[in-house]
């Protein structure tokens, strides 16, 4: 085997090859192996092929069997830091787990610095923290605390981008929080290659793993994005890491979402609010009044349902336009859920509710800019999409949530309890739902129509 070898690193999945193709043999990305030269000692993938003899020394030693697994993991759940705003210790699934590395995506100008360094002043009333930014100056870092508010604590701030620096400061501080921002400005002096190239990338990302498991500190980074809103890196920084958070906005808008798209320490998918102003990133303790339009009037094609998104019910306002086609095959637009979906339920309102769409447009929008994937939007669509072709307008103090079968029946979904709680927290009194849904006992103050069939739920709705 040659002493020096020559890889080539894809910057997509990270995978290597030994020779220069147009496309990654493992991804089949098209242009992104860079060459990658790797000394004797650096030949980390090709030394782990050759055949090494399972002697005594090189086995794994066991650290826990059977019914000591429980002991050794014991106490491991309990240390978990709060981060001070009640909807991020949410997405984290209860507060970040110490030892745990964090990596925050999210588009530029989105919050990312803002809400780690809110974080980590927070945290710094109590904790010793460690802010290493690679981006901004000292001067402009501190300008920003000082507009928000921020009394600064016990919190250390570098700018600096060296991350064995930035590592041994937070060893000699022993601090319990430690924020890189960004993980694309770091290097390694052992990496003889750029900042946010793949291998800086990986071997910093997986210095910051390996610290992190052997000091005890939470680490959160900061990942930059790709244009099409990924982790700027090879995909594996995110099996690296422990948690990946990512912080979304609809365009324009002040509100974030917060989403754990991994999270070996608590549930994906949860989502967290937030609303930036101008001293900062605020929580969002009621979400559900975010996507409700705020039409005073009752307008035809508006329908207000309980989802269940991140973990959480939300009142979603669902609106329907329905228009005479004026040429061609009728159009099917759908925003915010599946088309296809939409396609199906027009066909089952014309087959089992003789309320025929064939010659007409039809737009469907969920507000706000979410996306729904659940079958509970089946019911609001069919009643907003009913609305809007009768012109007839649903009260504002109606909710609905509930799938619908090809027969047309009405068919129960999963959190009906919640979901009704919700809606009662949030003012609403009449509610259509599928029959299986229903309470046994009609809360107070409530008019519940439980309903079995699609013709049912027009008449409870319109009758
Ligand atoms: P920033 O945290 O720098 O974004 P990122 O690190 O994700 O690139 O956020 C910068 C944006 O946030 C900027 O466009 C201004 C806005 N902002 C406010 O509206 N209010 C504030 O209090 C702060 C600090 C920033
Ligand atoms: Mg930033």
């Amino acid at each position: 085997m040659a002493k020096n070898q020559t890889l080539y690193v894809c910057s997509a999945c990270g995978g290597e090859s030994l020779k220069w193709q147009g496309q990654c043999p493992h991804c089949q990305e098209w242009n992104t192996l860079s060459r990658l030269s790797i000394g004797a000692a650096g030949a980390g993938p090709l030394t782990a092929l050759s055949t090494r003899a399972a002697s005594a020394e090189n086995a794994p030693v066991v650290a826990a069997e059977g019914d000591s697994l429980a002991a050794a993991g014991s106490g491991f759940s309990a240390r978990r830091l709060m981060l001070g705003m009640g909807e991020l210790d949410r997405v984290f699934g209860g507060g970040v787990v110490a030892g745990s590395v964090t990596l925050l995506g999210g588009e530029p100008g989105i919050g990312k610095s803002t809400l780690l360094l809110q974080v980590a002043a927070g945290l710094a009333a109590e904790h010793a923290v460690v802010y290493a930014s690679g981006e901004e100056s000292v001067p402009q870092i501190a300008a920003r605390a000082t507009r928000l508010g921020l009394v600064a604590g016990k919190l250390v701030l570098v700018c600096e981008s060296s991350l064995d620096a930035i590592l041994s400061l937070a060893a000699e501080r022993s601090a319990a929080v430690l924020v890189i921002d960004s993980i694309q400005t770091m290097t390694l002096a052992a990496i003889d290659s750029s900042a946010g190239s793949v291998a800086q990338l990986r071997d910093a990302t997986a210095a910051l793993v390996r610290f992190a498991k052997a000091s005890g500190m939470a680490v959160l980074i900061v990942g930059h994005v790709t244009k099409d809103g990924a982790i700027a890196g090879p995909k594996m920084l995110e099996h690296l890491v422990d948690t990946v958070l990512y912080f979304e906005s609809d365009a324009g808008s002040r509100f974030r979402l917060l989403r754990a798209t991994k999270n070996r320490f608590g549930p994906v998918n949860e989502l967290g609010f937030f609303a930036m102003t101008g001293t900062g990133l605020k929580e969002v303790r009621n979400p559900s009044a975010i996507f409700l339009s705020r039409n005073p009037e009752p307008a035809p094609g508006s329908v207000v349902m309980v989802a269940r998104e991140g973990g959480r019910p939300l009142l979603v306002e669902v609106q329907a336009l329905v228009d005479h086609s004026a040429f061609g095959a009728p159009r099917r637009v759908a925003q915010g859920l599946d088309a296809n979906r939409v396609s199906m339920l027009l066909a089952v309102l014309n087959r089992h509710a003789a309320v025929p769409f064939g010659d007409q447009d039809v737009f469907v929008n969920i507000v706000g800019g979410l996306h729904l994937t659940e079958t509970a939007t089946d019911l609001p669509v069919a009643l907003a999409l009913v609305g809007s072709l009768r012109g007839r307008a649903l009260p504002p103090t109606l909710v609905s949530f509930g799938e619908i079968g090809l027969t047309g029946e009405i068919r129960p979904v999963v959190h009906g309890e919640e979901r009704l709680r919700e809606l009662q927290k949030q003012g609403y009194q009449r509610v259509i739902l599928p029959a299986d849904n229903a309470p046994r006992a009609t809360p107070e103050g409530m008019q519940i129509a439980a309903v079995r069939t699609l013709r049912e739920a027009l008449d409870a709705a319109f009758g």
